[in-house]
Parts: C-alpha cells; sequence; structure tokens
C-alpha cells in the first residue's frame, strides 16, 4: 500500500483529484467506482474544478457507486444518487447513460444486485475505485462482519452507523436501516483503489485498518491484499498509524506542497 499523508482536507482531495484525473489522461473511457459522504466532498470539487478550468474530460466515463440506502427515492435529498447528482454529476460532462447507482426502490433487490454487478463485469470491470471509510471500519456498506468475499447485496446497516449518519437527517428514525451495497469482493476486483480519509475521528480506524490484522470485523483491512492501493490522508486521520515511513507532503519555504518521504514506502 502506498500512503499519504497531506497536510489537511483540501490537499487531501486535491491529490485524490489529481489521482483520479491521471487515470482520465490514461483512459478516457475508464471506469470509475465512487463514493459518498463528506470526505470525498473535496476530491468532486477539485475534479468539478479540473473539469471546469482545465478541460478535464468526463465525457467517455462510467461511473458505478458503492451503494445506495434502501427505500429512499433517487430525488431524496439524503440519497447518495441525490448526493452525487449535485456534489458531482451534475457539475461535469458525465453521460447520464454511464452513471449507475444502485437503486434504492429496486422491486427484486437480489435481482437487481446480480445485474449491477453483470453491469461492472460488462464494462470491463472498475478501473478506479475511490473508497471513503467508516467509523466501524466498513467501505461502501460493508459493516464489520461482512464476508471478505461478499458481492452486491442488501446489507443491514448497523446502530454505529446509523448514530453517524444520523447527522444528515431529521432525526435518527428517519435513517434507512438497509442499504444495497457492492460487496468486499467487489471491490477487490477493482484495478486500482484509492482510500480518503480525514479528521481525528476516524484515526483510530485508519491505524487498524492499515496495520492491524486483516479481519472481516474491519472490512477495509482488507486492502492490505489488494495489489494497486494508494491511501490518502489528512494529519489528523493518519495521527494514530505506528509505523514512520510513509509519504508525508509538507510544504517547503515557497509554500508550495512537496511529497517527503519518511523511510522506504510500504
Ligand atoms: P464519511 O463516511 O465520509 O461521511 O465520514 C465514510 C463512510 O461511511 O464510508
Amino acid at each position: 500500500m502506498e500512503i499519504i499523508i497531506t497536510p489537511n482536507y483540501e490537499q487531501m482531495g486535491k491529490l485524490a483529484a489529481k489521482l483520479v484525473a491521471q487515470q482520465l489522461l490514461k483512459k478516457p473511457s475508464a471506469v470509475l467506482g465512487l463514493a459518498t459522504g463528506s470526505t470525498p466532498i473535496s476530491t468532486y470539487k477539485e475534479l468539478i474544478r479540473l473539469h471546469k478550468e482545465e478541460g478535464l474530460d468526463f465525457s467517455k466515463v462510467i461511473t458505478f457507486n458503492l451503494d445506495e440506502y434502501l427505500d429512499l427515492a433517487p430525488t431524496h435529498d439524503q440519497s447518495y444518487r441525490y448526493f452525487m447528482d449535485h456534489n458531482l454529476f451534475h457539475h461535469i460532462n458525465v453521460d447520464p447513460k454511464n452513471i449507475h447507482v444502485p437503486y434504492g426502490h429496486a422491486e427484486d433487490v437480489e435481482e437487481f444486485c446480480e445485474w449491477y454487478e453483470d453491469e461492472i463485469r460488462r464494462a470491463g470491470g472498475i478501473d478506479l475505485q475511490i473508497l471513503g471509510i467508516g467509523g466501524d471500519g466498513h467501505i461502501a456498506f460493508n459493516e464489520p462482519g461482512s464476508s471478505l468475499g461478499s458481492r452486491t447485496r442488501l446489507k443491514t446497516l448497523t446502530q454505529e452507523t446509523i448514530e453517524d449518519n444520523a447527522r444528515f437527517f431529521k432525526n435518527k428514525d428517519d435513517v434507512p436501516r438497509f442499504a444495497i451495497t457492492m460487496g468486499v469482493g467487489t471491490i477487490l476486483e477493482a484495478k486500482k483503489v484509492i482510500l480518503v480519509a480525514n479528521g481525528a475521528k476516524k484515526a483510530a480506524i485508519v491505524a487498524e485498518a492499515l496495520e492491524g490484522p486483516i479481519t472481516a470485523q474491519v472490512s477495509a483491512s482488507v486492502l492490505q491484499m489488494h495489489p494497486h492501493v494508494t491511501v490518502i490522508l489528512d494529519q489528523e486521520a493518519g495521527s494514530k498509524l505506528k509505523r514512520a515511513d510513509y509519504y508525508k507532503w509538507v510544504y517547503n519555504e515557497k509554500k508550495r506542497l512537496i511529497p517527503r518521504m519518511i523511510g522506504k514506502m510500504t
């Protein structure tokens, strides 16, 4: 794993966006796996800027989102489709027919999940997957105990996730209890993965996921088995890592951000 600690949330997003842009320059028809939540917002902001100011082209890109709440319509302001529309899709030139977000109102959820997996396969697999990490170590909605080989399916959300996400709803009882989510196995098949995390609240789980044992109790720990993961953190999220030999991005005397490798790359 390549682990990069950036000075702050904004720089974390800029670096993640830069890696996405590099992927699109190499392959304009790349298949992107996308995440929701507060973490990737700075990444999406920078991607929008790159599109508007530097002409980064999304016209051939195909997207697959990680997850969606069950029973929320795509127009519901807390649905992940709504989040993606407003935080990214409406501001770039992605072709709407190339966008895939799990459908919370699917009539037959099991059939829908199989179709979603097939669509990913038909698109040639995910080239680059962006991930956040939940306070309980989840990636997508793969809560603790999720099989490390799991595929897209219906999941029950843990109490911790419901409480974490309650901040976005009028009251806690409105937070959906179920979600459709890509599985850990689905995510592991992405060719490249970028995990972003920021804030002191994520420090302990980031350290567990990156430096602890691989366990279904911390879904993100399975990324240790993936051949091409870049983890981009802000200072706070990286503050509980024990090893000292990760990349640190620091400001030089001209206030330019430069990577400094502390020891060797892991
Ligand atoms: P957050 O959520 O970005 O809102 O912290 C991350 C996650 O649950 O994956």
